[in-house]
């Protein structure tokens, strides 16, 4: 794993700050189909997206419902850009700039985490996410995934550091069965029914 350290002016826009752009520009360099669900007026990766309508992102929907619909056209990134707000507060600021108010629900650790199955869902094994934040907690190892690099950029006076990390996937996603292999599906729900990779059978109609 590569650790590293610099310093720079802090940014609003995160990958604004010189050293945070460079990483993030040299993952995308290598980059077929990537994705930015928090992209704001970065229109840097494949399929951009930012829940507030006034950025340039392609997409204005919230992260869950954009990830999902990616996971729905079978899109596989190779690379996904984690660069969501970094505390409930962040979040709540965020909501209130687009006229709405952050529920308990919202600023829940759920929301993250929710975001980052949803990540999952759009990665295969040797895909890379880039998450960006005050910890190094990123996809984990739960989720399939090892530390590639991490790169701590201070930003000097009462400033939190940015913790930028790239993390790539180890493992292969698991396919869905109800689709590729629906009698197997069946057959192995038949022996195991609380087999939680078969997800939910197909409803007719
Ligand atoms: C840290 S900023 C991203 C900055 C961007 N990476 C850049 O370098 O300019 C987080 C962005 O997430 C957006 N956002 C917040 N909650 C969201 C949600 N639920 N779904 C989609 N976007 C959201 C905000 O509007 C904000 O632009």
């Amino acid at each position: 794993m590569n650790i590293s350290r610099t310093w720079a002016m802090p940014h609003s826009d995160t990958f604004s700050v010189k050293p945070i752009g460079e990483f993030v520009k040299k993952y995308l360099a290598n980059s077929k189909i990537s994705v930015d669900p928090f992209a704001r007026n970065k229109q840097w990766a494949t399929y951009t997206n930012d829940l507030n309508p006034e950025t340039l992102a392609e997409y204005h929907l919230d992260a869950l419902e954009f990830l999902e619909g990616l996971a729905e056209q079978k899109v596989n990134a190779d690379l996904v850009i984690f660069d969501p707000p970094y505390s409930p507060r962040q979040l709540a600021e965020c909501y209130k700039q687009i006229g709405r108010k952050a529920t308990m629900q919202d600023t829940q650790a759920k929301s993250w985490s929710d975001w980052k199955n949803a990540i999952a869902n759009i990665t295969d094994k040797n895909s890379i996410v880039l998450s960006f934040g005050w910890n190094t907690v990123g996809m984990g190892a739960k989720r399939g995934f090892e530390i590639a690099e991490i790169l701590m950029v201070c930003h000097g006076g009462q400033h939190n550091d940015t913790i930028c990390m790239a993390e790539t996937r180890l493992t292969k996603r698991v396919p869905d069965l109800w689709e590729s292999a629906p009698l197997l599906a069946f057959s192995h729900l038949q022996e195991n029914p609380a087999l939680e990779v078969l997800s939910t059978p197909p409803t007719s109609g």
